[in-house]
Order: structure tokens, then C-alpha cells, then sequence
């Protein structure tokens, strides 16, 4: 392996509205009718050799997101250009020649590594399947994998119990990295270590993202760690990023609500700081059925009449800084907004009365709603009038006699 500071500007990835829906819910003939929309419209880029890093709270669809480009999911919509070609459209075949050059490195190290086979044998096998290594020169090859990343070589022939948590995490650093990869998404790589190795694993990262040119999506909670290993940031709040420009820019010139009110909950290391923290109202809302309009205007302090109908653009709102927030609206913008949100609403209303004049929605009205509903009225005619009859002949009714139980 080499280092590459050649084509430093080069966008290595480029994805476009990125979507990943979860079916949650089907109708009566079992089709999809429910979503929870895990990715909804995520577009960004990174040039080779930088990190993105990917913030958020719990659920926002970051691992969704990550997991999304390595196509570890079925149903993902969506541009995801790696190199100039869009493997979103490949085959699986196709795409497997591909697989190698990204690669993930998850939460739980553990998990991922299998118990029977050897460290050795863990690091080497996906390179030897893919043929970047042949038998002979397996033992030296993996050997200086393990190296790279400060496993000691008598390793080679232990187990993945005998080690402590970041070890493994190293294990399954080199594992990814024996395949040669260009992008590596990490995905909370130290959110289960002491927060001493910690340090140590994102250190080696750095290093390792130097002398191998690598590129990072990394995913992570910790701000601060993202702050130290980013050279780019995107804010995902409910499946989209609402904020994403140069770490510089977010961390000094923050623009959306959201992310201050993230920024605001990082204690500052110095007593004579007064920290001025805002809150945010109320949990993150169910992303199956997300607030219409922005779907942060439910906790936001800022919200206005706009932000509760309109979602708001993702644009530059500054140089190579992007957003989604009305706050950054020209009138032109918003009068814009609400003329498509207008006509928007308008076709919407035709496509229902359209879909309730489809021959299948008559059938299902026809021969399954219209007749539950006439069972429901004569049952509910019949109870009324065996109440009334029992009034009349002076006995109580069940629920009259639960009445006086109660009382
Ligand atoms: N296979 C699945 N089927 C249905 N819903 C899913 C599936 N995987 C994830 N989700 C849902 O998608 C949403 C986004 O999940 P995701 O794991 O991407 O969030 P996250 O930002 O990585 O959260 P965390 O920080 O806790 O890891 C969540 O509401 C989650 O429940
Ligand atoms: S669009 Fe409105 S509700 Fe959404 S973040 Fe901006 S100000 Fe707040
Ligand atoms: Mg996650």
C-alpha cells in the first residue's frame, strides 16, 4: 500500500438524494403502506483523502445512511457516485468487484468478529477471497496489516475472546483495511472503549488515513472527536442533513438551530466559561410519521407559520456551507416556496380523488368496507334495541348493571 496525495481534490463520493425507507406497515392486500423513513433525501460529497464527519441524535438515520452506500440494504433510491460511476444501479455481480474498495468498521467489534477462526485468519480471508493475496505470500502480508495497526505479529494465531475491546476494534480496523479500500465508513468505530483508548484507536485512524490516503465517513455522537478527525461535517436531524460545510464553518459559523442546540449540550473545558445551553423541547418525533413542514419546527425555538407547512430548502447558504432552514429565506425564496407548496398541494388532491377512482379501491370499498360497515350498524341497531326492550320489561342492561357495580 502507498500513500496517495495525488488527485487531493478529487471528489471521491458524491451521493444524491439518498433514501432508505422501511416498510412498517402493509393494507389489507399486503402492500407496502406504512414507512419509516430512515434516509430521506441525504446529498453530499467528499473529496479523497478528507473525513465527513456525521452527527446527530440517536435514531436521525446516520447508520442507515452509512450502511445505505455500502449497499447493505435492498430498496435504496438514490445516486451513490463512488469514482464517477453510480454503483446504486450496479448488479450484485457487478458490485462486488467493487465491495473491497469500501469497507465498514462498526459500533461492537466483538460482534463482528467470529469466535473459531484465528486474528490471522480473520484479517486475511476476505483479501485472499478476492485474490489481493495469494497462499504463499498470506503469513507476510497479513503480518504488516497487523503492524499498521499496532497488533504485536504473535496475535496472528489467537483468538478474538483473548483480546480487550479496543484490540478487537484494531482486528476489525485491519481487516478492513487488507482489502485495499479507498472509503472506509466508521461507524461509531469508539463509542463501546475507555474513553483512553479511545484516544489511541482515533489517533491510529488519523495516521493511517495519512499514509494510506484514505477517506472517513465517520459516524459518531462525540462531537469532540468529530471536531479532532473532520475535515467536513453533516448534521442529521430525522433522516436528512440539515447542516453540512467545512468543520471550520459549522463549529464557528453555525447556522441551524439544531445543530446549536447540539453544539450548546459540549461542556467547555474552562470554569470561567458560562455554558448557555439550549434546551431542546420534547423527544425527537417517530420518523414513520415525522412533523410536516420542518420537521424540527415541533422542538425549535425559532419556529414561525412557515416552518410548520414548508419543508425549507437545503441550500448554500454561504460558500460550500449548506442548510435547511427558513431563517435563511429571501422574500423571493419564500414566495417561491409557498407558490410550489400551493400547486403541491393542489395535485395531491387530484391524485386522491384519481386513486379513489381506481377499479381495485372500488372492489375493496364495494365488497369489504361498505359491507363491515353494515354489520357494525345492524349489530349496533340490535344492542340498542335489546337495551331499549329490557328497559321496557324493567330489567338492567350488562352495561347498565357494570354501571352500578362501579358505583
Ligand atoms: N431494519 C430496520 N427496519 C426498520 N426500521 C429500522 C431498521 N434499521 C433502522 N431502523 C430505524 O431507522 C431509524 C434510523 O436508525 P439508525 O440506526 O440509522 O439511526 P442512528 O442515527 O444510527 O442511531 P444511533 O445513534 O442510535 O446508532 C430508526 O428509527 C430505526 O429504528
Ligand atoms: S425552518 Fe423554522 S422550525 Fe425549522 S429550523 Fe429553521 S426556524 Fe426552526
Ligand atoms: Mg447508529
Amino acid at each position: 500500500m502507498q500513500t496517495n496525495d495525488s488527485g487531493k481534490d478529487e471528489v471521491l463520493l458524491r451521493v444524491n438524494d439518498l433514501r432508505k425507507y422501511f416498510v412498517v406497515g402493509r393494507d389489507f392486500f399486503g402492500r407496502p403502506e406504512k414507512y419509516l423513513k430512515a434516509v430521506d433525501g441525504v446529498s453530499f460529497e467528499i473529496k479523497k483523502g478528507k473525513t465527513l464527519g456525521i452527527v446527530g441524535e440517536s435514531g436521525c438515520g446516520k447508520s442507515t445512511m452509512g450502511r445505505s452506500i455500502l449497499r447493505l440494504y435492498d430498496e435504496v433510491k438514490g445516486e451513490i457516485i463512488f469514482k464517477g460511476q453510480d454503483i446504486n444501479k450496479l448488479s450484485n455481480s457487478e458490485f462486488d468487484k467493487i465491495r473491497p474498495n469500501i469497507q465498514m468498521i462498526f459500533q461492537d467489534p466483538y460482534a463482528s468478529l467470529s469466535p473459531r477462526l484465528t486474528v490471522g485468519e480473520i484479517i486475511g480471508e476476505s483479501a485472499r477471497q478476492h485474490g489481493l493475496v495469494d497462499k504463499a505470500g498470506f503469513h507476510d502480508y497479513v503480518l504488516h496489516i497487523m503492524e499498521m495497526c499496532g497488533l504485536q505479529p504473535h496475535y496472528f494465531e489467537r483468538y478474538p475472546h483473548e483480546f480487550s475491546g479496543g484490540q478487537r476494534q484494531r482486528i476489525c480496523i485491519a481487516r478492513a483495511l487488507a482489502l485495499k479500500p479507498e472509503l472506509v465508513v466508521c461507524d461509531e468505530p469508539v463509542s463501546a472503549l475507555d474513553v483512553s483508548i479511545q484516544a489511541q484507536v482515533i489517533n491510529m485512524l488519523i495516521d493511517l488515513r495519512q499514509s494510506l490516503g484514505l477517506t472517513y465517513i465517520f459516524i459518531s455522537h462525540d462531537l469532540s472527536v468529530v471536531k479532532h478527525i473532520s475535515d467536513d461535517v453533516g448534521v442529521m436531524y430525522l433522516g436528512n442533513l440539515v447542516e453540512y460545510g467545512s468543520k471550520e464553518d459549522i463549529f464557528t459559523e453555525t447556522l441551524h438551530p439544531y445543530t446549536k442546540a447540539l453544539f450548546s449540550a459540549v461542556p467547555v473545558p474552562n470554569p470561567h466559561v458560562k455554558m448557555n445551553r439550549i434546551m431542546l423541547k420534547g423527544d425527537i418525533p417517530s420518523p414513520v410519521n415525522p412533523p410536516k413542514g420542518c420537521k424540527f419546527h415541533t422542538r425549535c425555538e425559532h419556529c414561525m407559520k412557515i416552518c410548520e407547512e414548508i419543508a425549507p430548502e437545503y441550500r448554500e447558504v454561504r460558500p460550500g456551507h449548506f442548510c435547511a432552514c427558513h431563517l435563511y429565506n429571501s422574500p423571493e425564496d419564500t414566495e417561491r416556496l409557498e407558490a410550489a407548496e400551493a400547486e403541491a398541494q393542489r395535485l395531491a388532491e387530484e391524485k386522491r380523488k384519481a386513486d379513489a377512482e381506481k377499479p381495485l379501491n372500488k372492489f375493496k370499498t364495494a365488497v369489504i368496507d361498505k359491507p363491515a360497515e353494515k354489520v357494525k350498524t345492524a349489530v349496533g341497531n340490535a344492542v340498542t334495541k335489546l337495551k331499549d326492550k329490557a328497559k321496557k320489561d324493567g330489567k338492567p342492561s350488562a352495561s347498565d348493571k357494570d354501571n352500578d357495580e362501579k358505583k
